[in-house]
């Protein structure tokens, strides 16, 4: 089966899934992390390289203050409960986003996360918190303006070196969960040619076997990058 190499996916819908219990939001994040962590065991056991997960957006803040704080709390239990087991799987974790505003406690955690990580050689996992595709793209013009980078040398090959996910290939295939068919301000530079699944499956919900489906159904895409098939065997005016 062809496989993507990398895949990019917002975790939608915890919010849902936890109100149809009668449960608080913040419980629906918590198994939402759960998942998280089983779908990373699924991507390595399939050979996937890279996994983007889009776990906290530049407008998330808008969100109540309880529900934010919740999510920076997670940040510090995840890391707790999950980093050994995950960096002893291999896995090497990347934080991607705008990490200045964010609580010295969480800078320090994604810190551990990605020092205990960074020799590791398996699944690249790149959570975006604070992150926005906007911010991202903002962000690589300011650093080649800060090297002095002559208008002439601002190629897509030169700003594409200085956004945040330069160290893995673009997604191939984007997932987004609980029924919203929108990007959301995700990895905007990156998903130019990325092939989009969405499902309903709300995202606590999403296990190895909707993973598989989602697989299945990237199989059957047909990507041409704006080619036309078969180009090789087309004639050339
Ligand atoms: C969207 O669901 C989900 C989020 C804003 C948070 C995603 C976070 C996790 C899966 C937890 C793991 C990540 C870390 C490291 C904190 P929603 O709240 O918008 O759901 P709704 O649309 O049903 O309200």
């Amino acid at each position: 089966m062809n496989l993507p190499r990398h895949v990019a996916i917002v975790m939608d819908g915890n919010g849902r899934w936890a109100k149809k219990r009668f449960l608080p939001r913040l419980v629906g994040h918590k198994f939402g992390m759960d998942a998280l962590v089983s779908l990373i065991d699924a991507c390595q056991a399939r050979g996937i390289e890279a996994l983007t997960v889009y776990a906290f957006s530049s407008e998330n803040w808008r969100r109540p203050d309880e529900e934010v704080s919740g999510l920076m709390n997670l940040v510090l239990l995840g890391v707790a409960r999950y980093l050994e087991r995950l960096a002893q799987s291999g896995v090497r974790i990347h934080i991607v986003g705008d990490r200045s505003v964010v609580a010295e406690r969480v800078r320090q955690a994604w810190a551990q996360a990605e020092a205990r990580t960074a020799g590791n050689q398996g699944l690249q996992l790149n959570v975006a918190f604070n992150y926005g595709g906007r911010w991202d793209v903002v962000q690589a013009c300011q650093a080649l303006v800060r090297q002095g980078c002559p208008p002439e040398q601002v190629t897509e090959e030169a700003l594409a070196r200085h956004l945040s996910l330069s160290h893995v290939p673009d997604p191939d295939l984007f997932i987004r969960t609980g029924g919203e068919l929108r990007v959301s301000n995700f990895l905007l530079w990156q998903m130019a040619y990325t092939e989009f699944y969405f499902t309903d499956c709300l995202w606590p919900d999403f296990d190895a076997a909707e993973l598989d489906k989602a697989l299945t159904a990237y199989a059957l895409r047909d990507r041409r990058f704006g080619g036309v098939k078969d180009a090789a065997a087309s004639p050339r005016a």
